[in-house]
């Protein structure tokens, strides 16, 4: 396995803002919570924070995040524009997945919101934290989580659920590749901003979930129906049995046919 290193990053990648700046700990407990930190010292846009293994990782809706030595826990320091918001999740899961197929030859799929899938099964995840005060955003940071070399079987909990990179594609050597690719991808769809609409509508068309039948749960609320669409703002419309459509904000989606 190639070492991670700051310079090992940046020395072949090709861009102008994002993982200009490098700041690789071997063991963190949490990207985020040093990228937050790390913000609030008010470093430049587009500084990435990344960790050899991650030991307090964490995912959406409260959930643990494993990614121990081999896999990849970053998170990118933002300050985008309030109205562009709703686009990073997008962004950030169109960049992971254009990432692991141009890297590494696998087929890689978006169920909404922004869970990449390889064969049905978890290879990655985006956390996003936003700092807004008033109607500004101080500063966003957008994690991000790829099972490289990760035995999912080991790990009763996701053993069902999620792979890897490594199991999927029988390559080694793909963390640094990926991480490049990744921090490029991002970058070019990133600078399309303030104009969201290609991004929205390459979000939508990678989506595994649309057309399918499907469960979702929004706070307390369980939703079953066909996911019929997306709107702009990336909320899932759910029509139901009875015929009503419902807009799902945020949640997590059971996709039940394959
Ligand atoms: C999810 O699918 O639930 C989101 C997972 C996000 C994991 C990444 S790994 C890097 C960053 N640091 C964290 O603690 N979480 C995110």
């Amino acid at each position: 396995m190639k070492e991670l290193s700051a310079a090992a990053i940046t020395r072949e990648l090709k861009t102008r803002r994002i993982g200009r700046e490098v700041l690789y700990y071997p063991s963190l407990s949490s990207t985020m919570d040093t990228a937050r930190e790390t913000a609030l010292k008010g470093l430049q846009e587009g500084t990435v924070v990344i960790a050899g293994e991650q030991t307090g990782g964490r995912g959406r809706l409260k959930r643990t995040w494993l990614a121990p030595e081999g896999n990849i826990a970053l998170s990118i320091i933002l300050h985008p524009e309030i109205k562009t918001l709703p686009y990073l999740i997008m962004i950030a899961s169109l960049a992971v997945a254009q990432s692991i197929e141009s890297v590494s030859g696998v087929k890689a799929e978006i169920k909404w919101p922004n869970d990449v899938l390889i064969g049905g099964r978890k290879a990655g995840g985006i956390l996003i934290e936003n700092e807004v005060r008033g109607n500004k955003v101080a500063f966003s940071i957008v994690g991000i989580g790829i099972n490289i070399d990760l035995r999912a079987a080991d790990y009763a909990e996701i053993a069902d659920t999620a792979t890897s990179l490594k199991k999927e594609s029988r390559k080694d050597d793909l963390r640094i590749k990926i991480v490049r690719s990744l921090l490029e991808e991002f970058e070019r769809l990133y600078l399309l901003l303030p104009d969201g609409k290609p991004i929205f509508e390459a979000w939508r068309e990678r989506l595994v979930t649309l057309g399918k039948k499907v469960k979702a749960q929004s706070g307390n609320q369980i939703i079953e129906g066909i996911a019929e669409a997306v709107d702009d703002g990336g909320a899932l419309m759910i029509r139901g049995e009875n015929g009503r459509l419902t807009r799902v904000v945020a949640g997590d989606v059971t996709l039940r046919e394959k």
